[in-house]
């Protein structure tokens, strides 16, 4: 067992350099065999997340749901949904992840609601500029009988970003933003009744114990007021979503104030026993200098690195995006993070299996911001499953040897593939159908964890029942079970590589200095006495005199070959 102990608890600073482990809590564990993960679940495989050597989880949407996104689609901020279980099990997840030294994030999504959250019904159900409608953003249409959208704004899951109301009596009236799918309207926060409600939902959980907050598309509350069209995207017939500077629904001034509302509340909780509560944003911002602006002093605390999850797997690219986050960080004092997976994103080994593994991928006139599009093109691309694994065992150690804070998405440790050939009656992702089924979508990343056994469900729930999407025939090799013991396996390098991390001084928040080696690899020390080696090369690089071996991705005996990592001690 990995050495935890709570001081993970005791530690104010640990949001600095903490392991943060994403639980999807559909996918995670199910504990009643309805095929959907679920709290019981979760607090049952805590052990194995604290001998995995994480410092930290966060929960996405554990709240009611229609589940029209995921659960990125709240219709009540302040419960649980009952597939999930209650507020009395959150109660008692939260508990016992203190108990074993493990800190709770969850994720707070203020853009937008469900369409089913009783102030949206109330909303509907009330008159043209009544105060329930200016909580969420109505306008009437342009054109004859105001049957053209308010602006040409297209969705991020495709279609429009406007749906029109229909009334009682069938006949079609006002508008509404849905920045994603129609089931997710987004609120108005430009009236202070948004802010005052999202106050209380914040002190809600944190007076529960929960650690801190990833704040869902951190760079979208704030709408230009004038409702400007945005450039016309040719391909879809909407206006883009991508995110250029000046963009009427990103990164809009204004946005940096209720960060700062958010901050000063988390801050008020410096003398509770849990001390401060955290932040991390997600929003995909470029260049850096502008994603940073998010973690200025006063503003959140950290903020995902996307930059990170989209580079290629070459020397070149990740040294330079390596050097470019740690500098913007360090000029606002704010520690990186480091980004290789999420529930959104084709998995990792998948993505280093492919042809292309990063942005330069991208065609001609896509716009470099819009990951979603990148999807569509990067997956019909063939995968080389095993090449994929052996960089994303690579890419493990050098994502936990950088300063600052990793995350890790679930089933990553297990180095799971993409599940890239879900039959299309099981996708659930909205980008499917509103894409008029050009997209697949986020499913496949999301595929329910297997834990043991030799076939579905693989221990993912009790008995026979299969989860809610299918898990491939071919994944017994890779469940928890399977790998435990196995010193090559996937999630044995994670577990050292964690364990490592809790005993070795030189790992965590700091710096490091890169070290003079030819350009296709990449080496940086840190102190005291720590070097990571990964080759991108096909010359193998001799172990340096000297030094002592901690870890390898792969076999070292003739050096370091291709595409594999090494941890030494100097
Ligand atoms: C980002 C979340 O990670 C994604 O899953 C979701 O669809 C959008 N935000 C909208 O909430
Ligand atoms: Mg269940």
């Amino acid at each position: 067992m990995a050495d935890v102990s709570p001081s993970n608890l005791a530690d104010p600073t640990w949001w600095r350099r903490s392991v943060v482990y994403q639980i999807y809590p559909r996918s995670f564990r199910d504990s009643d065999g309805d095929g959907t993960g679920d709290l019981t679940g979760m607090t049952r495989s805590l052990s194995y997340l604290a001998a995995l050597g994480v410092d930290a989880v966060w929960v996405s949407p554990w709240y009611p749901s229609p589940l029209a996104d995921g659960g990125y689609d709240v219709s009540d901020y302040c419960d649980i949904d009952p597939r999930f279980g209650s507020l009395a099990d959150a109660a008692l997840f939260v508990d016992e992840a203190h108990g074993l030294g493990l800190r709770v994030l969850i994720d707070l999504v203020p853009n937008h609601a469900s369409s089913d959250h009783p102030l949206f019904q109330a909303a509907l159900a009330a008159p043209p500029g009544s105060p329930e409608r200016d909580l969420f953003i109505f306008r009437d249409g342009r054109g004859r009988g105001g049957d053209e959208p308010p602006t040409n704004w297209g969705s991020i899951f495709g279609g429009s970003a406007w749906e029109r109301v229909i009334d009682a009596q069938g006949r079609p009236e006002q508008w509404y933003c849905h920045m994603f799918a129609p089931e997710q309207p987004d609120w108005n926060w430009e009236n202070p009744a948004v802010a005052e409600m999202f106050d209380k939902v914040i002190r809600f959980w944190l007076d529960r114990g929960i650690d801190g907050l990833r704040i869902d598309v951190a760079d979208s509350m704030v709408k230009d007021s004038s409702f400007p069209d945005t450039p016309l995207n040719e391909k879809t017939g909407f206006g883009t979503a991508g995110k250029y500077a000046g963009h009427p629904f990103w990164d809009q001034p204004g946005v940096e104030r209720i960060h700062h509302r958010w901050r000063a509340i988390a801050d008020s909780y410096a003398s509770t026993p849990l001390g401060p509560r955290v932040f991390v944003s997600e929003a995909h911002m470029n260049p850096a200098e502008r994603l940073v602006k998010y973690v200025a002093p006063g503003r959140l605390h950290t903020t995902f690195n996307f930059d990170h999850l989209w580079c290629q797997w070459t020397a070149s690219s990740q040294r330079a995006m390596i050097q470019t986050i740690l500098r913007v960080h360090a000029e606002v004092g704010a520690p990186p993070t480091w980004v290789i997976g999420n529930h959104d994103t084709t998995r990792v080994v998948t993505r280093y299996g492919k042809p292309e593994t990063g942005w330069r991928f991208l065609p001609e006139g896509v716009h470099p911001e819009d990951e979603r599009k990148f999807a569509q093109y990067f997956a019909p691309l063939p995968t080389d499953v095993a090449l994929g694994r052996q960089r994303a065992r690579a890419a493990a150690l050098l994502e936990l040897a950088l300063p600052g804070v990793p995350y890790i998405y679930q089933g990553d440790e297990l180095g799971l593939p993409e599940v890239e050939d879900l039959p299309v009656e099981a996708l659930q992702d909205p980008t499917w159908e509103r894409s008029g089924h050009t997209i697949r979508g986020r499913d496949g990343c999301r595929v329910p964890l297997p834990w043991s056994g030799d076939e579905p469900p693989y221990g993912f729930g009790p008995g026979t029942g299969q989860p809610w999407l299918p898990q491939p025939p071919t994944w017994a090799d890779l469940s928890v079970a399977a790998q435990t013991g196995d010193p090559g396996s996937h999630l044995e390098l994670y577990r050292s590589a964690l364990a490592e991390r809790h005993h070795n001084p030189a790992l965590g928040d700091g710096s490091l200095t890169w070290d003079d080696t030819p350009g296709e690899v990449l080496s940086f020390t840190r102190e005291p006495g720590f070097r990571c080696i990964v080759n991108f090369g096909d010359e193998p690089v001799p172990l340096p005199d000297n030094s002592w071996l901690i870890l390898a991705s792969g076999d070292v005996s003739a050096g370091v070959p291709r595409d594999t990592a090494v941890w030494l001690s100097l």
